[in-house]
């Protein structure tokens, strides 16, 4: 059977035989500017989108006076355009970086080792295997799942400009480049309640993203939090000492 470590992009579970160097080079920093400029807005668009959904109580006096619903919603649509604008740069950038850039994109089910990679992170992140196997970038499950996570973004975007097309006007520019959403969906509730359903996905993504990133930092003897900070995934023999 093809050992792991002879697929490129992955190394060997004990030690980095595949490699002569401790640290790779992986996220180039088109990558990591998007992924922390891609949580902000994300982190914004969350606190938000949720504050339109069940707003704040009223607040005593004229609502003029203080426009709190227009506040929020200012800042969802704002964050809405920047996490818009760098997703297209994102898929520039898949076309034109290394091809860690490009794995978000893509998923290899037809490779029969990759699948049994699959299998054998979700026995690691179930606890039922010892040793973890190493990845120069994401590992098939993270992979899968940031697949899924990329899928939900894009339904984002469309519905949320759609539901940003109904309030410009049926003569907006907007309307006329999302209004084809509402063909699909003619009533719009319906557009709002996916928008709604998608944003629980993405806020279990990131709760189930941030546990993996913390964990597989500290069990599974690569580097994690750095290698999306710095670029450099470091590796350290598998076997604890
Ligand atoms: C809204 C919040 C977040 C979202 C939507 C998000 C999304 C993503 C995505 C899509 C990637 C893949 C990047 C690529 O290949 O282009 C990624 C990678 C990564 N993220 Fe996040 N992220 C978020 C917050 C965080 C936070 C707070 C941390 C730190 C605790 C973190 C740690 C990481 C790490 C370590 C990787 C690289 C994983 C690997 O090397 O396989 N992320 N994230
Ligand atoms: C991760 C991305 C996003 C999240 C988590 C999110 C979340 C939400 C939520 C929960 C709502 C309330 C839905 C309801 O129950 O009626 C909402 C409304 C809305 N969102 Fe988003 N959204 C995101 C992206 C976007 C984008 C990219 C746009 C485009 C500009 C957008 C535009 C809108 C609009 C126009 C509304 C309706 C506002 C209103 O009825 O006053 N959203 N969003």
């Amino acid at each position: 059977m093809t050992e792991i470590s002879e697929i490129p992009g992955t190394l060997d579970a004990v030690g980095a035989t595949g490699a002569s160097r401790q640290s790779i080079y992986v996220y180039e920093a088109p990558v990591r500017i998007w992924h922390w400029l891609n949580a902000v807005a994300i982190s914004l668009l969350v606190v938000t989108g949720y504050l339109i959904a069940s707003p704040p109580p009223s607040m005593p006096g004229e609502a003029s006076n203080w426009y709190a619903m227009g506040y929020i919603r200012f800042v969802h649509f704002a964050s809405g355009q920047v996490l818009a604008a760098a997703f297209l740069y994102r898929i520039y950038w898949a076309l034109v970086g290394n091809d860690h850039a490009r794995q978000l994109f893509f998923l290899p089910f037809y490779n029969r080792i990759w699948r049994w990679g699959f299998v054998y992170e979700l026995r690691w992140y179930l606890f039922l295997v010892r040793y973890p196997k190493k990845y120069v970038g994401h590992n098939p499950l993270a992979n899968t799942v940031m697949f899924a996570f990329m899928i939900a973004m894009v339904l984002m975007m469309l519905t949320g400009f759609a539901l940003y097309a109904e309030g410009a006007g049926v003569d907006s520019l907007w309307y006329r480049l999302f209004g084809w959403v509402f063909g699909i969906f003619p009533n719009s509730q319906d557009v709002h309640t996916i928008h709604h359903l998608g944003m629980w996905f993405i806020v279990v993504f990131i709760i189930l993203h941030v546990y993996a990133a913390l964990r597989e930092d500290i069990m599974s003897r690569q580097s994690m939090l750095s290698a999306i900070i710095t670029g450099e995934r470091t590796f350290r023999d598998s076997r604890p000492d």
